[in-house]
């Protein structure tokens, strides 16, 4: 794959893809060239049949991702046409990993803020370490989110914690951010990327359709209803119950043995 920087990373290894934000300087501070190998990398990542899990953290032991590059914003992002044109890249980017129907994990060290936690507010599960930190900056620069970021947000932790989040910017401990349901699991620094590991390679393991379906399926309980595909959840069950991984997850239990799942 041929990306536009350096500064973000893809490399597939057991089924699982990792994409590493590569700006420690910065403490993984988003340029525009990085949102667009962002978009890059998960589409990449989404018609690899290898990849069967995606993980993405950030480099060195400071940063998740400190939010996008705020260098940038007087260069890039200070006339309309220019905010429309950085917000466009940024949307595509966000689209790509909100399209993404394997899962996706992030692994949070350190800062997770701004536009950083919009990232990871895309991925299905979130595992930080016990120095994380994660926030809602736009207030202290003077910017606002949409409604899908915050839609995110409030998803996960509902409107009163949305809006001391977004109201205050202040950063939030990992404790904290477990205990409202920001984060799914708290570890220790030095077992964060063990743990994701640990998770991703069972995620790697399990019938990718099965995997899929609960994906989509609990995405479309997010939605408005008159907006949800009941006829492709419908589908997606069938095709599980019609699939060749259906008979070797069964005859693998009964064999007493790991199944062997290829995804079809
Ligand atoms: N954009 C651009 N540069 C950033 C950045 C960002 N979002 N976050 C950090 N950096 C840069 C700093 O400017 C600094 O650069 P320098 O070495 O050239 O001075 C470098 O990264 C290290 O940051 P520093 O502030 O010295 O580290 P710290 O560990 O004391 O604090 C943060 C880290 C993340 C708390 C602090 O950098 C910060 O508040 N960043 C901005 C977060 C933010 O508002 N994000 C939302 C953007 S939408």
């Amino acid at each position: 794959m041929q990306l536009n920087t350096d500064k973000m990373i893809a490399e597939v290894e057991d089924g699982i893809g990792w994409m590493t934000f590569n700006n420690p300087e910065r403490r993984n501070a988003l340029s525009l060239e990085m949102w667009e190998a962002i978009a890059m990398i998960v589409e990449e990542f989404q018609q690899d049949h290898s990849v069967r899990v995606v993980v993405m953290k950030g480099a060195g032991d400071k940063a998740f991702v400190a939010g996008a590059d705020i260098s940038q914003f007087d260069e890039k992002r200070s006339n309309a046409q220019q905010i429309e044109q950085y917000s466009a890249t940024l949307s595509g980017a966000r689209q790509r990993l909100a399209d993404l129907d394997k899962p996706l994990i992030a692994m949070i060290r350190g800062y997770c803020l701004g536009g950083g936690l919009t990232v990871a507010l895309n991925a299905d599960i979130r595992i930080a370490s016990e120095d994380a930190q994660l926030g809602v900056p736009a207030a202290r620069l003077g910017i606002a989110y949409g409604y899908e970021a915050m839609k995110q947000l409030v998803d996960l932790v509902g409107p009163a914690f949305a809006k001391e989040i977004a109201f205050s910017a202040r950063r939030l401990s990992a404790e904290e951010a477990l205990r409202i349901g920001l984060v799914n699991r708290v570890v220790p620094a030095g077992k964060l990327e063990e743990t994701a590991r640990e998770l991703a390679t069972t995620i790697a393991s399990n019938a990718p359709l099965s995997v899929k379906a609960a994906k989509f399926t609990i995405g479309e309980t997010l939605k408005d209803p008159s907006s949800r595909d009941f006829g492709a959840i419908s589908r997606m069950v069938k095709t599980c119950f019609d699939s060749r991984d259906y008979i070797e997850g069964r005859t693998a239990f009964m064999e007493k043995r790991k199944p062997n799942f290829l995804g079809s």
